[in-house]
């Protein structure tokens, strides 16, 4: 019987190497996400990357197999996703993770008792409760900064500072932060690792800008279909790769094969989805303010959103998340929410349906009250991800549903 791989195996069983250093006639990102990763499988021929459901690989001999010797070590289907994604991010190296919130958590486990972490004040509320509920325990500290003024984040950086922990645009404010200048702040011995969440590769390659580690929750438009968690960590620096792969292994924070391939074949139409999603919350955003029963709208690619220069220099397009607030209050964006009917109300992003969330409520309710009001994350704030409907019928589910809740708006 094959024996359970020391805790050193994931460095010869995970298969190694730049995807980008092999020979592809593949350029262009669609074609890439449709290519890379994906040669015909070489036991069968197989067009399509199988789903490998296994947990072990027999061996010919002791230490004598095709790569694979353990499935929580790797697993062929999950490498093909690696690569893609890796490539997608201008990588090298990727990591999948049975969640986004585990791929952060690997992002972590670089760390050491005594470092010091520079985060975005605005941020994930999930990621928020990783850095000030959990690592604090392990001797890891966080210093929350508004990361717009770069004067500040210099100001917080001390000799513990070892990670630069970027999220943009922010969830849910859509922020954006200037990636390039944070690198630039970045001293020998720190890292900038970046939450490409929101925008997905397709609008945004961190690496690209200097990042040293770009990581997602695939769960988003990476997978695109709302029906997989998942998350990645990708890097293009071989020494941080093993760091993450052997940290992996140690844990076992893996995606089972089922779920690589679901996210291996979302990612496939990242680019076509991407760009129906751009068109849609760009209408949507453009239709909102022109509201007078909306007070505010946060989207990067409104001429009014104080970034908008920065958002047309770091990506490709704004994306497809935006937030709004209403007149009316709380209990207005309460009746908006419980009356959409195109747009569920759900707590996720990305997927090509429609989605609309009470971020103080649902996605940052585990951030304190004082925190989310002082950043402006209060209860008449609605999140919104636009799926890739019909604009018409997005538009109208909206209309609809601002008209029935007129009764609490205050004009
Ligand atoms: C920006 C961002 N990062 C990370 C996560 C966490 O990902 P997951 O839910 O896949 O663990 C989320 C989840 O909503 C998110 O919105």
């Amino acid at each position: 019987m094959p024996t359970e791989p020391s805790v050193h195996s994931q460095s010869t069983s995970r298969p190694q190497g730049r995807e980008s250093d092999v020979a592809s006639p593949a350029k262009g990102f669609a074609t890439r996400a449709i290519r890379i990763g994906q040669d015909p499988d070489s036991a069968t021929g197989s067009t399509i990357v199988p789903i490998y459901q296994t947990a072990t690989f027999t061996q010919q001999a002791v230490g004598v197999h095709k790569g694979f010797d353990y499935a929580r070590s790797g697993n062929p289907t999950r490498s093909a996703l690696e690569k893609q994604l890796a490539n997608l991010e201008s990588a090298a190296f990727g990591v999948s993770f049975g969640s986004g919130m585990a791929a952060a958590n690997a992002v972590c486990s670089l760390l050491s008792q005594g470092d010091n972490i520079i985060a975005t004040r605005e941020i994930y509320g999930g990621v928020h409760r990783l850095l000030t509920m959990v690592l604090p325990r392990y001797g890891i500290t966080t210093t929350f900064v508004d990361m717009n003024d770069l004067d500040a984040v210099r100001a917080a950086v001390t000799p513990a500072t070892k990670l630069f922990w970027i999220e943009t645009p922010t969830n849910p404010l859509l922020t954006l932060i200037d990636i390039k200048a944070i690198c630039e702040i970045r001293k020998p011995g720190q890292l900038v690792a970046v939450d490409n969440t929101f925008c997905s590769p397709f609008l945004q390659r961190p690496i690209e800008l200097g990042a040293d580690i770009v990581w997602h929750s695939t769960t988003k438009y990476i997978n695109g279909h709302s029906d997989v968690v998942g998350g990645v960590v990708i890097t293009d620096d071989a020494d941080l790769h093993a760091q993450i792969a052997f940290h992996q292994n140690a844990i076992g924070a893996i995606p089972g094969p089922q779920d690589a391939y679901l996210t291996l074949r979302g990612a496939k139409t990242l680019a076509l989805r991407m760009r129906e999603h751009v068109k849609n919350a760009q209408a949507v955003a453009e239709w909102l303010a022109a509201r007078e029963d909306v007070a505010d709208v946060y989207y990067p690619g409104l001429t009014s959103h104080p970034q908008y220069e920065l958002g047309r220099r770091q990506m490709d397009a704004p994306g497809g998340v935006l937030s709004f607030r209403v007149r009316g209050g709380a209990d207005r964006a309460l009746a908006i929410a419980r009356t959409t009917r195109i747009f569920n109300l759900a707590a996720s992003l990305g997927g090509v349906e429609s989605l609309i969330c009470l971020p103080t409520a649902m996605t940052h309710a585990s951030i304190p009250v004082e925190e989310k009001v002082a950043l402006g994350v209060t209860d008449d704030l609605l999140r919104i991800s636009v799926g890739i409907e019909d604009i018409d019928d997005i538009i109208a589910d909206l209309e609809n549903a601002l008209t029935r809740s007129e009764v609490f708006a205050v004009v």
